[in-house]
């Protein structure tokens, strides 16, 4: 028996912050975990110097995470499948629309033993139907595959200001509790520290619905906020928004648990973070004052970074059109509509308004 191998896939805003958490417990951990945690970096020049290189010798994302000191036990490595060799745990975190990808150069080349944390938000959708990232990275490369998500904007956790999050993970049925696989007190082992509090639960569907969606409602709080309404619009987009999730999760994915959505920090207290600091917040107001495109508002706020409530909004709208079931989500329908047609954010309390509640 060995101690479990780490690695992180990512190293935006959040992949970086999440990578730097875990080396700080594995080296404070050297019977659980190998202290060295890979972090596999999509390689990029920086004033003609590898990221890679700046990370490894100045300890610091300075593209992605600048002013944070990362630990020298954290290894960045521009090569996905070294960067994974031997690994026992894989943290998942990119931007989600370049999962496939990763996914694919991986597929073959990992045990079935290897067990993963999935940190991204969105959905997997296509001609079969909305899948959960976790699901998505089970089915492909044959391996369990929990969640992490919570109120959690990365810039305060980074800075180690103290958050909460939820951990989801359900221990697979060919576990004989021998100690080999991970289980909760491992999952809590890893990500736990005195300024990033963590619950394990078994709802990987919940933490999973709510994180992906509230990137949905927090571009509508960014169209009201932007067009000078205050923060009375703000609430009443997230309290319809709230609903949407919750209905969204019962409808698609019954074996979410409503509880999950108001107890756990990965359910409404993470759209209220988002819809207050957030980037998809700070893109929607963004468009609402300029007029430009979500795409150039993304582009121009965020230096690389993604706000996921863009392509979220319009995968939700693909999958619920194929379903025939647009118009009972009329706030994700306002938000796509908004971001993919043109149609004036002045509508949307038109748009969400129950107009047939009176018959
Ligand atoms: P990010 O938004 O900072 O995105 C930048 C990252 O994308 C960089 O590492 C960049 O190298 C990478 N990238 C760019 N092009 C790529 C390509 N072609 N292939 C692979 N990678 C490429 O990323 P993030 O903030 O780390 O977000 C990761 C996930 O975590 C997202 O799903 C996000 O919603 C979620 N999340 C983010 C936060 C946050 O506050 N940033 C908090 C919680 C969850
Ligand atoms: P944004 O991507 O909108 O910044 O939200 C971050 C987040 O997921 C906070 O938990």
């Amino acid at each position: 028996d060995h101690p479990y191998k780490v690695t992180v896939i990512g190293s935006g805003n959040w992949g970086t912050t999440i990578a730097k958490v875990v080396a700080e417990n594995t080296a404070q951990n050297p019977t659980l975990f190998a202290p060295e945690v890979n972090m596999w970096v999509f390689e990029e020049k920086i004033e003609g110097k590898n990221l890679t290189e700046i990370i490894n010798t100045k300890h610091q994302n300075v593209k992605y995470l600048p002013g944070i000191t990362l630990p020298d036990n954290l290894i960045a490595n521009p090569d996905l499948l070294s960067a994974c060799e031997g690994a026992d745990i894989l943290v998942f975190n990119i931007p989600h629309q370049f999962l496939r990808r990763i996914v694919s150069t991986l597929k073959g080349h990992v045990d079935k033993k290897v067990r993963a944390i999935s940190c991204l938000k969105g959905f997997e959708v296509d001609a079969n139907g909305v899948q959960l990232l976790s699901s998505y990275i089970t089915d492909e490369l044959n391996i369990a595959c929990g969640a992490l998500s919570g109120a959690n904007l990365a810039p305060e956790v980074a800075k180690e200001n103290w958050s909460e999050t939820t951990v989801a993970y359900h221990i697979p049925e060919d576990y004989r509790g021998d100690g080999k696989d991970v289980d909760h007190r491992v999952l809590k082992a890893l990500f736990h520290r005195p300024y990033f509090h963590v619950s394990v639960i078994e709802d990987v569907a919940g933490i999973s619905i709510a994180g992906a969606l509230k990137n949905v409602v927090a571009l509508g709080c960014g169209f009201v906020e932007g067009l000078g309404w205050g923060n009375n619009a703000s609430a009443a987009i997230q309290r319809v928004g709230l609903g949407e999730i919750i209905k969204f999760g019962q409808m698609f994915f019954p074996e979410s648990r409503v509880e999950t959505y108001y107890q756990e920090s990965a359910g409404v207290a993470d759209l209220i973070t988002t819809c207050s600091g957030g980037r998809n917040v700070k893109v929607g107001k963004h468009m609402a004052k300029t007029g430009k495109d979500a795409f150039e508002a993304e582009a121009e706020l965020l230096n690389g970074q993604s706000a996921q409530g863009i392509i979220t909004c319009k995968e939700v709208h693909e999958w619920l059109e194929s379903c025939d079931l647009v118009s009972e989500f009329p706030l994700f329908d306002a938000v796509y509509q908004i971001v993919y047609n043109n149609v004036p954010m002045e509508n949307i309390p038109d748009m969400i308004d129950d107009l047939d509640a009176f018959g």
